[in-house]
């Protein structure tokens, strides 16, 4: 081996060894102090828009939050699911109001959460619609999916929080949610639509945060790992792996704590949110090398046959 290649190996290997403390240490340094951060105090929701309530998370979340006193604004495509959620929902005592509007029909969708605000001024609104697809690059198809996508999960958030915020900011009252994914912080390049939505959804709602503090509304993103849902079922029955696959109730559970202690970010399970900051922390050419060695794309074709 010539006297480059060491050297070469050798800045390698400190690159490796310092993402990983920096990654790790940033991470533990952000745990340990949100768990010291001033507990604020619990809202008493009374009206809740909840996207993508159809099923999952989203179907889950609206089921957690039914209860008496309570309005629920939800969302979905599938009627028959969504009205099932209805009922459910209903039979907890909740006041329901559904539509099957797209979200990325910007007019339409729009005006729909314009008019629940008014008749019933929104304190929770969860943006969690979205969805997931083929891989760039492996087919013409793939290629046009991806705009599907930034019309779905970003469009999508945007047409559910605008009509609504400046709302909240004059009543100085409400919580504002966005559902992205820890694939948003650092994903392989499988994945590479998908990850570009969610990043994009995540850095905005984590700058809306601070922007809206002064105005005394919540903003809070939520990144899941895998959670059990039509998202990830198709995947893992063609054996595809997901590690720390979470059931939808332990999930739900961690984001409602998580709105309640007003988390800016809900991040779970830990040691898959350990493992995103760890790669994000990587100076790209220590993630190129790694992304050559692992060689994630050899899995695309197989992969791109659920699209
Ligand atoms: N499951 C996971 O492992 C995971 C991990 C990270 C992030 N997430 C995120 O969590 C959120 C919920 O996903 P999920 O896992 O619960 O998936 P899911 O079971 O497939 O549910 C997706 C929901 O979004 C709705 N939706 C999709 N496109 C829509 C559109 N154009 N207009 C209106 N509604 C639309 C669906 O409605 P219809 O079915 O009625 O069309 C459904 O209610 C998504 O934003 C997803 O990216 C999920």
């Amino acid at each position: 081996m010539a006297l480059n290649d060491h050297f070469d190996a050798l800045v390698l290997s400190l690159g490796l060894l310092l993402s990983a403390l920096v990654g790790l240490v940033s991470a533990l340094v952000g745990i340990v102090l949100s768990s010291f951060a001033p507990r604020t105090t619990l809202i008493n929701f009374s009206s809740i828009l909840i996207t993508g309530a159809s099923a999952g998370i989203g179907k889950a979340l609206a089921v957690a939050y039914a209860q008496d006193g309570r309005t629920l604004f939800l969302t979905g495509r599938n009627r028959e699911r969504l009205i099932e959620t209805q009922r459910e929902c209903e039979a907890k005592g909740a006041q329901v109001e559904i539509t099957t509007i797209d979200v990325s029909d910007e007019q339409a969708f729009s005006k729909w959460v314009e008019e629940a605000d008014k008749r019933k001024p929104i304190d929770l609104l969860i943006a969690n619609a979205g969805t997931s697809g083929s891989i760039l690059g492996t087919s013409r198809t793939a290629d046009l999916k991806i705009r599907e996508m930034f019309a779905i999960n970003v469009d999508g958030v945007l047409n559910t929080l605008l009509p609504v915020f400046t709302n909240m900011r004059d009543r100085r009252r409400g919580h504002i949610v966005v559902v992205s994914s820890l694939s948003g912080l650092f994903d392989v390049p499988t994945s590479v639509g998908y990850s570009a939505t969610k990043a994009a959804v995540f850095q905005f709602t984590t700058f809306l945060r601070e922007v809206m503090r002064p105005h005394n509304v919540r903003v809070s993103v939520v990144c899941p790992g895998y959670v059990d849902s039509n998202m990830t079922r198709a995947r893992r029955s063609l054996g595809s792996k997901m590690p720390f696959f979470m059931s939808t109730d332990a999930a739900i559970k961690i984001i409602t704590q998580g709105i309640d202690e007003n988390r800016g970010v809900i991040a779970f399970p830990l040691p898959m949110y350990l493992i995103a900051w760890f790669f994000r922390s990587l100076p790209p050419s220590v993630s190129d090398f790694i992304f050559k060695l692992i060689n994630p794309t050899k899995k695309l074709e197989s992969w791109n046959s659920l699209s």
